[in-house]
């Protein structure tokens, strides 16, 4: 059967806002334009050069009931756990955390000026898995395997590319697909995704070109996300100057989702406990 390609369902424009102990953001999932695409929770996007717009960090706060992805592309980040864990994420490396039954921990920039940049996307675990052992997976830059095409270079994060490529991240749970894509100009780009998953196209920088169902273009800028409908590929192009985004894909929970704050459970009675639990030091 031919592929069908995925055409983009609605463009999301980020949201500015503050989190932590003051780090500015932008929130393109989490917000009351898209409070969720199962089984993404939430996507802020940092960049700034500015300390005082960083350097505060996000001090002691716990989560449960989800992963926590950080993906760096410029400065560093030192992040502190109470299960002992800690370590610097460098520029182009990936921190990818399965928060389960909980832990409590610090994200701080590791440095005192210059550019910060970088990308923070929760992933929903399942009512099965949400109280599970917390787990992290963490690559390099070097670690993480580049792909080449003609006027196109893709980071494989987690996922297999259409050409084969695998990155090293493992959560068949949700059955990610996490692409960072650079485009020369004018470049067409074309991958797989699974039909069952949803799936967005982020622009990090540059801007990109997609059809609507109604075969109108439509293109996206920095800081907009592409919801991209139903089908099982998707087809873009950069405009002129080229453009990097993030190609993001998951399977959905379809199970309810009951949140505050850093607490991702399935009833109200599972956040209650989760609250409780933090108050009484059981993380
Ligand atoms: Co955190």
């Amino acid at each position: 059967m031919k592929p069908q390609p995925r055409f983009l369902q609605q463009r999301v424009i980020g949201q500015p806002t503050t989190d932590g102990a003051g780090v500015d953001l932008v929130r393109m999932i989490g917000h009351r334009g898209l409070m969720d695409l199962d089984p993404f929770l939430m996507l802020d996007a940092f960049r700034s050069d500015d300390p005082d717009s960083y350097i505060a960090g996000f001090p002691s706060h716990p989560h449960r009931g989800f992963e926590t992805v950080t993906y760096l592309l410029n400065g560093r980040m030192r992040h502190k756990d109470n299960a002992g864990n800690e370590g610097v994420i460098e520029p182009g490396g990936i921190q990818w955390m399965t928060a389960g039954r909980g832990i409590v921990h610090s994200e701080m920039p590791e440095q005192q000026d210059g550019l910060l940049e970088g990308f923070q996307l929760w992933i929903n675990l399942p009512a099965s898995d949400k109280m599970t052992q917390p787990v992290y997976q963490e690559f390099s830059q070097a670690e993480i395997p580049t792909e080449s095409r003609a006027g196109a270079e893709i980071r494989v994060i987690t996922g297999r590319t259409c050409e084969g490529t695998i990155g090293p991240v493992e959560q068949p749970l949700t059955d990610p697909l996490y692409l960072d894509v650079t485009l020369e100009s004018k470049t067409d780009f074309s991958e797989v995704l699974p039909t069952e998953h949803n799936a967005f196209v982020y622009v990090i920088n540059g801007e990109l070109q997609l059809s609507d169902e109604t075969g109108k273009s439509v293109t996206l800028g920095r800081d907009q996300l592409g919801i991209l409908g139903s089908g099982d590929s998707v087809d873009l192009s950069s405009l002129d100057g080229g453009a990097r985004f993030l190609l993001i894909a998951g399977k959905p929970l379809n199970e309810p989702v009951v949140r505050a704050g850093p607490f991702v459970m399935n009833t109200e009675q599972e956040l209650q406990r989760a609250f409780y639990d933090f108050q009484t030091g059981n993380f």
